[in-house]
């Protein structure tokens, strides 16, 4: 597999600045937000079928919350992008380099160019993903809390073949994850590892062999496995910063069991960006390093 890696001047840009330790994410308004084709099973039966008022509000809503505990840049809409509000696909970022997705729906590639210009100008090493081994970002890639390791999945959207060739823009080892349910289509829907070694995840997403090896990095005591009824409101879908926990609407119960670990769950209204198959952690790309350490935890 071939690999390319652009370097620009790191002089002036945003590399330079000690931003890069605060926690830090970019977003893109819904401008163009409207569904517009059905590339997951939750946009099918919704095509335009979204109210965009309600998702401009739901947006300001998560935009605003994630603005009190972190920096928030955002990335300029496009027409003709209309699913460029899920700006957690576009990039996998981390020291600096910025893994670029390399979309597997072809409704999704016009993004990437937009994405990759802003990185360049602010002065991210890009990592490129061959066009034939789809990767899409922070949805299928993600590191864990302390950024040492990445879980990767497959099956869907992501080739397992890219798995290795991500990894190696970090050089730090990845456990790849299987799914086979296609409404957890991308990892993020279904897994996303927490501060202190937690994990919030729906073992019915993966097959037999990705829940023995999640069973086995994440101890019994650390695993917050969610039920259908919450996987399936885009729970496990987010994003987490120190003890806090931002996603949609959650069940009591699971409510009860992430404070009982010490988090603190922000419940957002987001089911103009559900209908999309999108939820939380889909909507920010994190440009900061982990562990998050700095600003206002
Ligand atoms: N419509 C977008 C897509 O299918 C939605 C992405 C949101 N996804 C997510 N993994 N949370 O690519």
């Amino acid at each position: 597999m071939s690999t390319s890696i652009t370097v620009t001047p790191v002089a002036d840009s945003f590399l330079a600045s000690p931003q890069l330790k605060r926690p830090t994410f970019l977003m893109c308004p819904p401008e163009f937000y409207n569904l517009e084709y059905a590339i997951n099973p939750w946009m099918a039966g919704n095509v335009h079928n979204t109210n965009r008022d309600l998702a401009f509000a739901q947006w300001k809503g998560i935009h605003n919350v994630l603005r009190g505990v972190a920096d928030v840049r955002l990335l300029h809409p496009e027409a003709g992008c209309p699913d460029m509000v899920f700006l957690g696909h576009g990039a996998l970022v981390h020291h600096g380099i910025a893994a670029v997705s390399s979309f597997s729906p072809a409704q999704r590639q016009a993004e990437s160019k937009y994405l990759r210009q802003w990185l360049i100008g602010q002065g991210f090493l890009l990592w490129d993903t061959p066009q034939q081994t789809a990767f899409e970002g922070e949805g299928d890639v993600t590191f864990n809390a302390e950024g040492t390791e990445l879980w990767a999945a497959h099956g869907v959207r992501t080739c397992r073949g890219a798995h290795h060739h991500v990894a190696d823009a970090w050089n730090v080892p990845v456990h790849s994850l299987h799914l086979v349910d296609p409404r957890f289509y991308h990892l993020d829907t279904c897994f996303t590892p927490l501060t202190d070694g937690y994990v919030l995840y729906y073992p019915g997403a993966f097959d037999s062999a990705s829940r023995a090896e999640i069973e086995q990095q994440f101890p019994a005591e650390k695993r917050i496995a969610v039920s259908e009824a919450d996987a399936t409101r885009m729970a496990c879908c987010a994003l987490n910063i120190g003890r806090s926990i931002f996603t949609g609407e959650v069940s009591k119960d699971l409510a009860k069991r992430l404070f009982d670990a010490g988090f603190d769950v922000v419940q957002l209204e987001l089911s103009e960006f559900i209908k999309g198959g999108g939820g939380a952690k889909s909507l920010a790309l994190r440009l900061s390093d982990l562990p998050f350490t700095h600003g206002k935890l």
